[in-house]
């Protein structure tokens, strides 16, 4: 913990912090601040009047990786931070650090939940609220108070190594499900951090890459999971992205951090630093950064290794000397320095901080906790295809399964990086298989080929040879064969793209090789990114993509092979044919460090559906052990008065039917599609969905409210949100690309 008293950076200005403090008069018990009876505003009001400029200035920069500076003669705590998103990661230090297995200090275990992107198949808010709960749970439990998540930033290119970590390419599902994610989080008075702001949608030169984006194209697909962030959760904290946006690094964009977000937003709490992304102080922190990350010694070590300042990382700018010394010359006004420290202790206060400190001791990975991460993984698997119905496997007619694949037998939790959890424990796809096929299956393994980088001895040719030829064998003897394939975290992560669409040396020969040795192959994707599946696709009967499931994956796997679950998980991304088809293609990734996203707000299926581009599968798309019936489309004006207030919109709703013999979920997808505007708008854009439970046979009704900014672009022109009056298709399917029944809405004026 830093004490105002002890930093060595202070002999750089005339006073010396000691003496500062020392020459303030005590704070009495009763302060104001100190009674949580008082007003959150008044307490920040009163707190910042009793600091001293310095300890001001001490609180714009962290005190260690993962902490931020504390105040001891005013009682103002430090907030300790944990890595996230898809649960809580030690804190001991940087990736590099803390991904070390014999580290000791890296031996935090908490629950692994599964990937963002997972999360964002399961299309389930309430779920995703839970999680957030869960995670908000497990730090306090492990004594911190911030999780570093929820990534929102949306899946441009298949390529990106962090497409795992977000809710896929949708800037209306992500904004649902990352409002569902702090709400879950800040319910727990545990402090999110949504990341990164804005644009982080490549890891190729993360810090130096600059990213040109026309203004339409930001707000309507990169800003809008912030915006409902700030807007509709009051999320407290935001971290900015290391890229450079239309010129300016983001940590130092005035025009995003405080036009965008605090002015145009209202965005009450405080931006902090992705770690090292700080170039200046004045303008930094003029630009409205609030806290820089990390800060401290470790940060100073960082920093003298080198090696961060030759990745282009940037750190130790908004240090308690630099900002004071910015402060005395008149770059930094102390009316900025005070509204930097206010959003910190504003976020303090409202966070429960001061009143009850989270003391650590308590229990992670409990059972209601595993059962989140389960249901997330479980409800998160998307069947892609099933010829013959060979999906449920009946467990009381097969006698045999042979379990392949270098993702069989380990549990491939999560990408590489800042967000890998090191799970208590986990269950693999073989473990999870052999467990529910019980004493009656046999279940046999073969490796089938080595993941590529992982074992040299088995990534030569002779090798593949053996291990291929025991994949064909296992699977001719089984009445079943399963191949997982997918990556793992050395080949899709934090700090590096992915090489190729296609998967890892060895994989698809081997799914090949097994469909050939047996017609009844399941083939299992463990990835987070969209894999080339046209080399083995016409020949696979049944295909699942689990992504990355988190530490239950190999549970929920085998709960949705044999049938106890039903799949309901559709696609949060469009999986293309190849990456050639893919919009961001001959735009990625940039040259001369720059890159332009050309393809502006045509995103995803916004992309396929408006060019006609075939994908290999599109967004929202998931099969069931069911089927499901739409009916009966309705659209309804209402005007509605709350006093003087007039809120007016239309009211869609139709009939959802089970028609099959299984009790199952159906995502229901709702999209609008705008014939009469004056400019270049998608075929259609997806703006309401709902998760419906329905029993075998039940029929239930759907309800969706479509309003104003439902049907609204982005005018630069007018800079604003703008609806064109006239008649707007609305559209309701099981896909973008399924869509059951059409309607139409009159928008007056
Ligand atoms: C990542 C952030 C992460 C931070 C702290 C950065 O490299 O981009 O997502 O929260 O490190 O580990």
């Amino acid at each position: 913990m830093r004490r105002v008293d002890c930093f060595p950076v202070l002999f750089a200005v005339a006073l010396s912090c000691t003496l500062a403090a020392a020459g303030q008069a005590p704070v009495p018990a009763n302060a104001l601040y100190k009674s949580a009876a008082t007003p959150l505003e008044e307490r920040v009001k009163d707190l910042l009047g009793r600091m001293t400029t310095e300890e001001k200035a001490t609180m714009l920069s962290g005190s260690g990786w993962m902490e931020s500076a504390a105040v001891e003669r005013l009682g103002i705590p430090a907030i300790k931070m944990a890595d996230g998103p898809l649960g809580v990661r030690s804190w001991a230090g940087s990736s590099s650090i803390t991904n070390s297995v014999n580290n000791p200090a890296a031996k935090v275990t908490a629950t692994s939940f599964p990937s963002g992107v997972a999360m964002a198949a399961t299309w389930d808010t309430e779920l995703v609220k839970q999680e957030g709960d869960a995670i908000g749970q497990e730090v306090k439990a492990l004594g911190r108070d911030m999780i570093l998540g929820p990534t929102v930033n949306i899946n441009r290119v298949p390529l990106w190594g962090r497409n795992f970590e977000g809710y896929g390419e949708d800037p209306y599902l992500s904004a649902r499900l990352g409002v569902a994610y702090i709400e879950g989080v800040q319910g727990e008075g545990v402090i999110p951090s949504v990341k990164h702001f804005d644009a982080n949608n490549e890891e190729f030169e993360r810090h130096r890459i600059d990213a040109h984006i026309d203004e339409r194209t930001l707000n309507e697909i990169y800003l809008p999971a912030f915006k409902a962030a700030v807007e509709e959760a009051h999320v407290w904290t935001v971290m900015s992205a290391y890229n450079l946006l239309n010129g300016v690094h983001c940590g130092e964009d005035a025009w995003l951090l405080t036009d965008v977000l605090k002015k145009q937003y209202g965005f009450k709490g405080l931006v902090i630093s992705d770690w090292g992304s700080t170039y200046s102080t004045a303008p930094t922190v003029n630009a409205g950064m609030d806290l820089e990350m990390p800060g401290g010694e470790r940060m100073r070590n960082w920093m003298a290794t080198g090696q961060p300042t030759a990745a282009g990382n940037g750190a130790g700018w908004l240090t308690a000397d630099k900002v004071l010394a910015a402060v005395k010359a008149g770059e930094i006004s102390e009316a900025r320095l005070d509204e930097n420290v206010s959003r910190i202790l504003r976020v303090e206060f409202e966070s429960g901080l001061f009143d009850h400190p989270h003391a650590g001791g308590g229990k992670v990975d409990t059972p209601e906790e595993r059962a989140v991460a389960l249901k997330g993984a479980t409800e998160g698997i998307v069947l892609l295809k099933n010829e013959g119905g060979l999906l449920p496997l009946d467990a009381g007619k097969i006698h045999s399964i042979a379990v392949i694949g270098p993702n069989a037998a380990v549990a491939r939790t999560g990408g590489g990086g800042s967000s890998l959890v090191r799970p208590k424990q986990s269950v693999a796809p073989l473990d999870g298989i052999k467990e529910r096929a019980g004493a009656g299956v046999t279940v046999s393994y073969a490796l089938g080929v080595g993941m590529e980088g992982e074992n040299a001895a088995q990534d030569t040719a002779e090798a593949r040879a053996v291990l291929l030829k025991e994949a064909a064998d296992a699977a001719a003897k089984a009445d079943v064969a399963v191949v997982v394939v997918g990556r793992y975290p050395k080949l899709e992560g934090e700090g590096f793209d992915v090489k190729t669409m296609d998967l890892p040396a060895g994989q698809d020969e081997l799914i090949a090789a097994v469909e050939k040795a047996n017609p009844r192959t399941v083939v299992v994707l463990n990835t987070g990114d969209p894999v080339t599946m046209t080399r083995w696709l016409d020949g696979t009967p049944a295909l699942l993509d689990m992504w990355y499931g988190g530490q239950e994956g190999g549970k929920a796997l085998a709960a949705i092979l044999f049938g106890d679950a039903n799949p309901s998980g559709k696609l949060p991304v469009t999986l293309p044919k190849r990456f050639e088809d893919s919009p961001a293609f001959g735009h990625y990734p940039g040259e001369n460090l720059r890159v332009d996203y050309a393809e502006g707000i045509y995103v995803g299926y916004r992309y396929f559906d408006t060019k006609n581009v075939e994908p290999a599968f599109p967004f929202g798309f998931g099969l069931s052990y069911t089927t499901f019936e739409y009916s009966d489309l309705k659209v309804v004006h209402r005007i509605e008065f709350a006093g003087a207030v007039k809120t007016e919109g239309d009211v869609v709703t139709l009939k959802v039917k089970n028609t099959g013999t299984r009790d199952e979920a159906e995502v229901v997808e709702l999209y609008v599609h705008d014939g009469h505007s004056k400019i270049d708008r998608p075929a259609h854009e997806l703006k309401g969905f709902k998760r419906v439970e329905l029993k075998a046979g039940e029929t239930k009704t759907v309800q969706f409210d479509v309003d104003r900014a439902a049907l609204s672009y982005w005018s630069p022109e007018k800079k604003d949100w703008v609806a064109e009056p006239g008649t707007f298709e609305v559209q309701v399917g099981a896909s973008s690309r399924d869509i059951r029944l059409k309607g139409t809405l009159e928008l007056k004026q």
